[in-house]
């Protein structure tokens, strides 16, 4: 409001400290031609992704997931999934009817996954998973059943069909050992046999942009892009067969993964990012990796601030020169604290009281400066997603050879849903940046219904193979 404004008027009288600020935030706030050049690099990567003589080195890796199409309403059938990569682990039991009357009923538990667990050994984390599937089928009653199951696992996995998936490589939180390179679908089944308790037939391995593509399909067919702002960030499309090199035929279209989190990982971003993306990398559990997904998802959001404000306190411009022990605890800027900082309705007293819940003695000028600093760091986020979002509507309009194209993205995530300025910034960045695309935004809840449709499509198509 008014008062805010002038608050901040008077804050911000040229001094040279606040100029010192601002020129630290400039770096962060990106032109319309820098965005295009995100934008066109993109473009670039995933052409490298989808060639054959290209792949190998490309960092956006393009795999492909065996889904052939989105789903049409003639799903049908009770279907167990689990969702592990995102911000929950969960275990779901999907009941899918078809017919005059489509219905999905949805039963789900929450689990934890210590930290112990995600950065443990592989066999942990498997037994784990199973123990927590076990605990689920105990509560739903439904312990005898050999429920199909679709695995949504976020993580980047080659696929050869829609059941097998070998690991590439953990990113965000996970660092099991001995899984990487492995087929996650064996890893599951052999986990499940060494409990000896429940049969399961795991159909399908999905990524979670996948199955929120599939799950917004399923409410609106013009759906062929998914989207996920959260932890991670990274993108699927329906992609013309014919450009998917790495697999045989031409005849229609496949789903790609994109992994497009790995962009900038040979260096094509390294003009736009700064020295605190690059704090953000070397602090990381992976190194030189996940580049772009480093500068705009959920995990890393809060650690760009984080640096920022140690350099600013630092050079004396915040908290009256203190580095606390609190601002040296890597993570303590969750999604949820972001999002709260800057939230409109928020006065600047609950800011530096969500600043004091958090450990950090401020003033009411270092209240206006972080917010700042979060309302900068959450605004270059949304534009390179949008960017790179532009790059994929482009390319989907550009193969269908159309001058204007409507395309719905199916989105998904904490960062997305609970942020709240990232989703209207970055819908005005994809306008902007593919002014010949209609893009719709639709959210609708979940990766896990997504695997079971998929999972429904796998288990029909292994009936008609066995006629
Ligand atoms: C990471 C994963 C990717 C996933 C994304 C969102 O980028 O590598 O597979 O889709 O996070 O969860």
């Amino acid at each position: 409001g008014k008062g805010a404004a002038m608050v901040t008027a008077v804050a911000y009288r040229l001094t040279d400290q606040a100029r010192q600020i601002q020129q630290t935030l400039a770096e962060f706030r990106l032109s319309k031609a820098q965005l295009l050049e995100v934008k066109k690099r993109m473009r670039i990567e995933i052409e490298r992704g989808l060639g054959k003589n290209t792949h190998k080195e490309a960092t956006v890796k393009m795999l492909p997931t065996y889904v052939r199409s989105t789903p049409d309403g003639t799903e049908n059938g009770d279907f167990l999934a689990l969702d592990l990569g995102g911000t929950n682990f969960r275990v779901l039991l999907v009941k899918i009817r078809s017919g005059k009357r489509r219905t999905v009923e949805m039963h789900n538990k929450i689990y934890a996954i210590p930290i112990e667990v995600m950065q443990g050994t592989g066999e942990e984390l498997f037994d784990h998973i199973v123990h927590c599937i076990s605990d689920f089928l105990d509560y739903m009653g439904m312990k005898s059943a050999r429920l199909p199951l679709g695995f949504t696992f976020s993580f980047p996995c080659y696929q050869t069909s829609l059941d097998a998936g070998i690991l590439v490589t953990w990113t965000k939180g996970f660092k099991a050992t001995d899984c990487e390179g492995e087929d996650v679908v064996d890893l599951l089944r052999e986990a499940i046999k060494r409990k000896e308790e429940f049969e399961l037939d795991v159909v399908a391995i999905v990524n979670d942009t996948v199955g929120t593509m599939m799950t917004c399909a399923y409410e609106e067919p013009t759906c062929e892009v998914g989207l996920i702002a959260g932890t991670g960030s990274n993108a699927c499309y329906m992609e013309e067969m014919r450009n998917i090199e790495m697999v045989e035929g031409n005849e229609g279209r496949m789903c790609v993964n994109m992994e497009w989190g790995a962009f900038g990982d040979n260096g094509c971003l390294d003009d736009i990012r700064t020295i605190y993306d690059q704090s953000v990398d070397e602090n990381s559990l992976n190194e030189g990796k996940q580049r772009y997904e480093k500068m705009c998802s959920g995990m890393y959001l809060g650690e760009i601030v984080r640096q920022i404000l140690i350099d600013l306190t630092k050079r004396g411009f915040l908290f009256r020169g203190q580095i606390s022990e609190t601002l040296k605890t890597r993570g303590i800027f969750e999604t949820k604290f972001l999002s709260q900082i800057e939230s409109d309705r928020l006065a600047l007293l609950q800011v530096r009281a969500i600043l004091q819940q958090l450990g950090l003695d401020s003033t009411c000028d270092d209240s206006i400066i972080v917010k700042e600093v979060c309302g900068t760091v959450s605004r270059r986020a949304a534009q390179i997603c949008g960017a790179g979002m532009a790059a994929v509507v482009d390319k989907i309009r550009e193969n269908r050879g159309l001058d204007h194209l409507d395309v719905t993205v199916g989105v998904d995530g904490t960062l997305y849903k609970l942020h709240p300025h990232f989703s209207r910034i970055f819908q005005q960045t994809v306008k902007e940046l593919a002014p010949k695309c209609e893009t719709i935004l639709l959210s609708e809840d979940g990766s896990g219904k997504g695997a079971a449709l998929i999972t429904a499509v796998g288990c029909r198509q292994r009936e008609l193979e066995a006629q």
